[in-house]
């Protein structure tokens, strides 16, 4: 097993002068988005990445254009991100550094790949789960799993803890409108961790960022203007799902006192 590897934290600067937002703004192979130059941040120093869900493939390919890592693959399910990853090593003349495929999550990696980090980012949490879970096999257990979930962190966070991966560090960033949780594990053994720390992060709990207080200023209000809804619905909602509404917003108001 990896200790706490080295973070990536050389500067990771956008090249291009006209940087804007990550919606709309011009990303590529030197341009990440602030979202993906988190997730680089912690890929350790010289691993070989597994990037599934790679799209363009932009992550491996900044990282090793800047010398970062060893060797990538690149993982895609659908035929035009798989595409143009393949387009994006090619005109960076990455061949010999990372290897596209067109793969269904985890079946990307081949055993002889020595993968040491797979980030998964951009999907929802349950569909990292869901990845995670149907490739458990081609997991050895040594690799840190860099997670970018958009929504869905407690079933995520859920399904490491029962697989014996512990929460090594955690980023809530706020990149325009949204919202973005990372999530860094390694498999460590029996972790346990409590319904609320599965909730917010066990991490986060304990650093309160402004960020994630901002978060989950939001989430309140989400919560609330959801139980004013359900109170003035003209069908009747399932008592249990006003239940577990009204008790997440109970646990964020408490957070936030
Ligand atoms: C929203 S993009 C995120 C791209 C990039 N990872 C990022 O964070 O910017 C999600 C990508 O994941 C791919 N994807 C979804 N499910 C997948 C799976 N089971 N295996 C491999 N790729 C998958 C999609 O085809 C899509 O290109």
């Amino acid at each position: 097993m990896h200790g706490i590897a080295r973070q990536n934290r050389a500067p990771i600067r956008p090249q291009a002068p006209d940087v804007r937002g990550e919606k709309g703004r011009q990303l590529n192979q030197q341009t990440l988005s602030m979202r993906l130059e988190r997730v680089a941040a912690h890929v350790p120093a010289g691993a070989r990445l597994a990037d599934i869900g790679s799209d363009h493939g932009y992550l491996p390919v900044a990282l090793l254009r800047r010398g970062l890592i060893a060797a990538a693959v690149a993982g895609e399910v659908a035929l035009t991100p798989f595409h143009a990853a393949q387009r994006s090593v090619r005109e960076n003349a990455l061949d010999s550094g990372i290897s596209v495929r067109l793969a269904n999550g985890l079946a990307a990696i081949e055993p002889g790949d020595g993968i040491t980090a797979i980030s998964i980012c951009g999907m929802g949490g349950e569909t990292i789960r869901d990845i995670l879970d149907s490739g458990k096999a081609r997991l050895n257990g040594e690799e840190r799993l860099i997670l970018q979930p958009n929504g869905g962190e407690q079933p995520l966070r859920q399904w490491l803890m029962d697989h014996g991966y512990r929460i090594l560090c955690e980023e809530v960033l706020r990149e325009n409108r949204f919202f973005y949780e990372i999530i860094v594990a390694e498999r460590a053994g029996p972790v346990s961790y409590t319904a609320e720390e599965l909730y917010f992060g066990p991490l986060q709990l304990q650093a309160r960022s402004p960020a994630f207080l901002a978060k989950w200023q939001r989430m309140l209000r989400l919560k609330q203007k959801t139980l004013a809804h359900f109170a003035r619905a003209r069908q009747a909602v399932p008592e249990e799902k006003v239940q577990d509404i009204a008790r997440q917003a109970r646990w964020i108001s408490e957070l936030l006192a």
